[in-house]
């Protein structure tokens, strides 16, 4: 840990701490917030807190505002995009981008490996092997150390020119020290990818703004690299692995790397410039065996990688063979991709059932001649609304292919109308409700036809299931069939009737032994004490899923804090814009759903929270602080982020929550509520400072 960024950084944060710095620290800012965000982008491992990270941010951003000559395209404030961009020129790859032949077992890398002895006259080949990252491909140039240009594959010949997306990539440094290896331009391939939670978290919202999700985090990746508006392809937050090195020229005088005389070594180089390329995961081995026993092992990880790979490639590891071997038009004849299990797989569209849930949404499930993919056979799927049935032309008795990606839901990626016999059938999406009989309606902005009847039981029973499932109040033991008998029994009405049910009567039902009925009571009894999100998030608001549900309970100590919020005050708060806000305010202004509330608190329910604070590992964790008046060294900016930076939490306001008041002079009416408190201790910013041990 001796890197000289660490000390730097020390030096910076207290010199930023104390007063604003100077234009002549801009390259060493740049330099130590560079390594720090590969510290947190690529090892995810760092080393200061993010309120360190953003004072020294602002610092280098307020020195760029104020002396403009002195912004670098590669400086870390340049991501930042702020236009749309119009078109996406095409531009020809320096070299063209090839795609990989495919194996499927370890006859076809035995195979692979006998031709490459053949071609190459050798009796044993080294071979490097590594993950094969299932996203979009692109390919980055990078000139005199900086990022100059990033572009899709395209036709492999020439790509879109995706550059000002590209930049949003944390993963993807903007400046990379080339001339430190001698080398003065660089083409390098990579896989833009989505985390598999990032995509479950980005289809959930999709979701919960009635749009269909998208069938996987590869679609959702190369979609993303082609949007219009950079600022949103930076809160999709995309990876990239880098994998190989193209096309470079050397600086003048200076010759090939040692690095790159096998393909080990440009992972390795790609690395040390501070991409996230295979290092970790790569292998090198003597001859085909190994290869095969690695690619097996690797295929049981795949489901615990963050992210989608859907096989292995081998490639052979000398560059110089690698020329030898040559390429054909398709492939180089180096390099083999070895494909996992497929999770996708064809079958039948045989019928739609449209189901009811607790919102009135209809919505469309598609029932599938049973098919296994990826060890799980699969015969139902969402089809989701009117407009992706139309979209994706499906038809009764069609053909589709299904993916299942990992651990996520699946889904159909299309019909194949090639496969039409002229026997399929359109399907009609129902005027009326198919449980209630209640004419559907729908609003003009949405896909969602609804049934508006509040007492169609279909409704009713979908907002018990969802108040009781393991992402909201966790009742186990209290399955859907059970749900569903107790309401067709008169037993359980509503959702307060989870917690008045008689198991007396329950005891008479066929099924219900004492053993199941008391395991039963006692998770509905413990239930009572789960965390205010959950019983937000199960209260089944529209649009508001678990992360908002978190959000909210960050906010309040009682659910019925929300009665009193005005739609501006919800507004502010992280992610809520006008539709998820007004979905809130109409939700606490229904007297039907405050009465709901209140029941479930007068039967027992822990609805009142201990107010929140943020869980740091910092010495100060647990502690708040508030500043008030002008202080004689730190400005109050700073004050308050070395305060966060050791756990500590800023208040708005004096309160018995308060633990120090710093004060500065002309401390006023906040130093004189403080002292009639006397659990708050009031310090000098001397006495704030020997505090957190600066
Ligand atoms: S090497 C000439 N390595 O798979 C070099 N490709 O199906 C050819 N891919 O077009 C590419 N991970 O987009 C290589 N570790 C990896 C890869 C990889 C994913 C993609 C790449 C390629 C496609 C072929």
């Amino acid at each position: 840990m001796s890197d000289p960024q660490i000390e730097q950084t020390r030096v910076l944060l207290r010199q930023a701490a104390q007063f604003p710095l100077g234009k002549e620290q801009v390259d060493a800012l740049r330099d130590v917030l560079r390594f720090h965000e590969h510290r947190y982008y690529i090892l995810h491992d760092p080393l200061i807190a993010d309120a360190e990270y953003d004072l020294l941010y602002k610092e280098l951003e307020r020195l760029e505002k104020e002396n403009p000559p002195l912004v670098r395209p590669d400086s870390p404030t340049q991501r930042v995009a702020r236009e749309l961009t119009s078109e996406f020129p095409t531009v020809k790859h320096l070299v063209p981008m090839l795609s990989l032949e495919n194996s499927y077992n370890a006859e076809d890398l035995l195979d692979f490996d006998r031709k490459a002895r053949e071609l190459t006259g050798l009796d044993t080949i080294e071979y490097c092997v590594e993950p094969k990252f299932d996203g979009g491909s692109i390919s980055l140039i990078y000139e005199n150390d900086r990022l100059t240009r990033g572009a899709t594959r395209g036709d492999g010949v020439e790509g879109d020119d995706v550059t000002p997306n590209v930049r949003q990539i944390r993963s993807l440094p903007l400046h990379a020290s080339l001339s430190e290896h001698g080398i003065q331009q660089l083409e390098i391939r990579g896989e833009v990818l989505m985390d598999k939670e990032k995509f479950r978290l980005y289809n959930e919202a999709l979701m919960e703004e009635g749009q269909p999700p998208l069938a996987n985090p590869r679609n959702a990746a190369s979609g993303t690299l082609r949007l219009k508006d950079p600022a949103q392809v930076a809160k999709r937050n995309l990876e990239a692995f880098v994998y190989h090195i193209s096309y470079y020229t050397p600086l003048p005088g200076k010759s090939t790397p040692n690095a790159l005389l096998t393909h080990e070594g440009s992972i390795e180089l790609l690395w040390n410039l501070g991409f996230r390329s295979p290092q970790r995961e790569k292998r090198v081995f003597q001859g085909i065996q190994g290869v095969i026993y690695y690619c097996q092992a690797f295929e049981t990880e795949r489901d615990s990688l963050p992210y989608e790979i859907d096989g292995m490639v081998i490639k052979v590891n000398e560059l110089s063979l690698q020329e030898k071997m040559g390429m054909t038009s398709h492939h180089p004849r180096w390099a083999i991709a070895f494909k996992f299990k497929a999770r996708q797989a064809t079958t039948q569209l045989v019928s739609v059932e449209f189901q009811v849930g607790r919102t009135g949404a209809v919505t469309p499930v598609a029932k599938l001649e049973p098919v296994a993919i990826g060890g799980v056979t699969v015969s139902s799927i969402s089809i989701h609304n009117e407009e992706y049935i139309r979209e994706k032309d499906l038809r009764l008795g069609d053909q589709v292919l299904i993916e299942r990606a990992g651990d996520v839901i699946p889904q159909i990626v299309k019909s194949l109308p090639d496969a039409r016999t002229g026997t399929e059938k359109k399907i009609v999406f129902p005027r009326q409700c198919p449980i209630c009989q209640q004419a559907l309606h729908k609003e003009e902005a949405e896909a969602v036809w609804r049934c508006g009847n509040w007492e169609c039981p279909a409704q009713a029973v979908e907002r018990i299931i969802h108040f009781v499932s393991k992402d909201a109040m966790d009742i186990r033991g209290f399955g859907e069939a059970n749900i569903r008998k107790f309401y067709e029994a008169g037993l359980l009405p509503d959702i307060p009737g989870i917690y008045q049910l008689d198991y007396e009567k329950i005891g008479t039902m066929e099924g219900f032994g004492k053993k199941s009925i008391e395991k039963l009571q006692h998770s509905i009894e413990a239930s009572k004490k789960q965390p205010l999100h959950r019983l937000l998030y199960g209260l089944g608001i529209r649009f508001v899923g678990e992360t908002t549900a978190k959000t909210l309970a960050r906010q309040i100590t009682h659910p019925l804090d929300l009665k009193d919020k005005s739609l501006e005050e919800l507004q502010q708060w992280e992610d809520i814009g006008p539709k998820v806000g007004g979905s809130i305010h109409q939700f606490f202004q229904e007297e039907s759903n405050i009465r709901l509330i209140e029941k479930l608190e007068s039967l027992g329910l822990a609805l009142k929270q201990e107010a929140k604070t943020k869980t740091t590992d910092g010495s100060l964790s647990g502690k708040s602080f508030l500043f008030t008046g002008t202080l004689p060294t730190l400005k109050r900016s700073a004050a308050e982020a070395m305060a966060e930076a050791k756990g500590g939490q800023i208040l708005s306001g004096v309160s018995a929550k308060l633990n120090y008041l710093v004060v500065g002079e002309d401390a006023g009416s906040k130093l004189e509520k403080a002292k009639k408190i006397n659990t708050i201790k009031i310090l000098s910013e001397a006495e704030f400072l020997e505090l957190i041990g600066s």
